[in-house]
């Protein structure tokens, strides 16, 4: 059972990114389970109709728009669609991230580049166009999945810590200049979340495996979003909300990478 209230969200529109499959899906039913309209937007249509149809299984009012995030064209498609269909856009969740364990001498400038993309280039193309086809005039909030990267340094992710604290870093300078207009900015950055594809695959290259370190649940991440996105959270922005069970404040919990 939930700890929000249930119509918590009836009549707010939210655009979550990379909503198809993992975290970001969680996140999209976790908010229309509270009353929301949920649009998700990710690279393959076959994922997303999928995902459409459970959360209208559901009762969730939900569209599905193929998107690459690193193409601003095609993110003000989606928001201006969203806008159309609903009329609004007053929750973004920069979800979308592309990542893979690799060793620094192992990445090419391109594989480097091709994350900054996705996480960083791509969290900024979404959140520009929310604010200049929505927020800019009513306001709203922006929640950004980061990770628990910033502070660290993390073997085998060079390229993903490197996108995540950028992440960290445009939350904080978005909050400052839309502070004004009503808009917050805030991130989450998750711990080891189960059954995700990121962390499947992370995992191979973990040097202790599930039950050494600490892991939490995709619901529990969901969680942090809906406060973050709600009135309880009106004076809260700028701020990046570890959501890890406590590894990062335990250096004996860190997942430990190969070195
Ligand atoms: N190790 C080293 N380099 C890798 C790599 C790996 N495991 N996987 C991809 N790369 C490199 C590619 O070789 C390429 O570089 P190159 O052109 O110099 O050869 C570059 O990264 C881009 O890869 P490509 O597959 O062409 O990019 P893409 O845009 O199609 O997909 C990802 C990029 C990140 C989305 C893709 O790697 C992927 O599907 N990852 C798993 C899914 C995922 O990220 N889920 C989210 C988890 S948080």
């Amino acid at each position: 059972m939930s700890v929000f209230c249930q119509g918590l969200f009836e009549g707010k529109v939210v655009l979550v990114t990379g909503g198809g499959t993992g975290i970001g899906n969680v996140i999209a039913r976790t908010f229309g389970e509270h009353g929301a309209k949920v649009a998700i937007a990710s690279r393959k249509q076959v994922v997303l109709d999928a995902a459409k149809e459970e959360l209208k299984a559901n009762g969730i009012e939900c569209i599905a728009i193929a998107c690459d995030i690193r193409k601003p064209e095609m993110v003000a498609l989606v928001v201006n669609e969203i806008i159309a269909v609903w009329g609004s856009l007053d929750v973004l969740v920069n979800n979308a991230a592309g990542n893979f364990p690799a060793r620094i001498e192992d990445l090419s400038a391109n594989a480097f580049k091709t994350v900054i993309d996705i996480d960083l280039q791509g969290t900024f193309n979404v959140s520009k166009a929310a604010f200049d086809a929505w927020m800019k005039e009513n306001g709203g909030a922006i929640i950004n999945i980061t990770a628990p990267y910033e502070n660290f340094g993390v073997a085998w992710q060079a390229h993903a810590a490197a996108a995540k604290a950028g992440v960290v870093s445009f939350t904080r300078s978005a909050a400052v200049e839309w502070r004004p207009l009503g808009i917050r900015v805030n991130g989450v950055a998750p711990g080891g979340v189960l059954q995700t594809e990121g962390i499947d695959r992370l995992q191979e290259s973990l040097t202790n495996k599930p039950g050494a370190g600490v892991y939490v649940e995709a619901g529990d991440i969901a969680s942090a979003v809906l406060f973050l996105a709600s009135d309880a959270a009106r004076c809260i922005t700028g701020e990046n909300l570890y959501v890890d069970g406590g590894a990062t404040v335990d250096m004996t919990k860190m997942a430990a990478y190969e070195s």
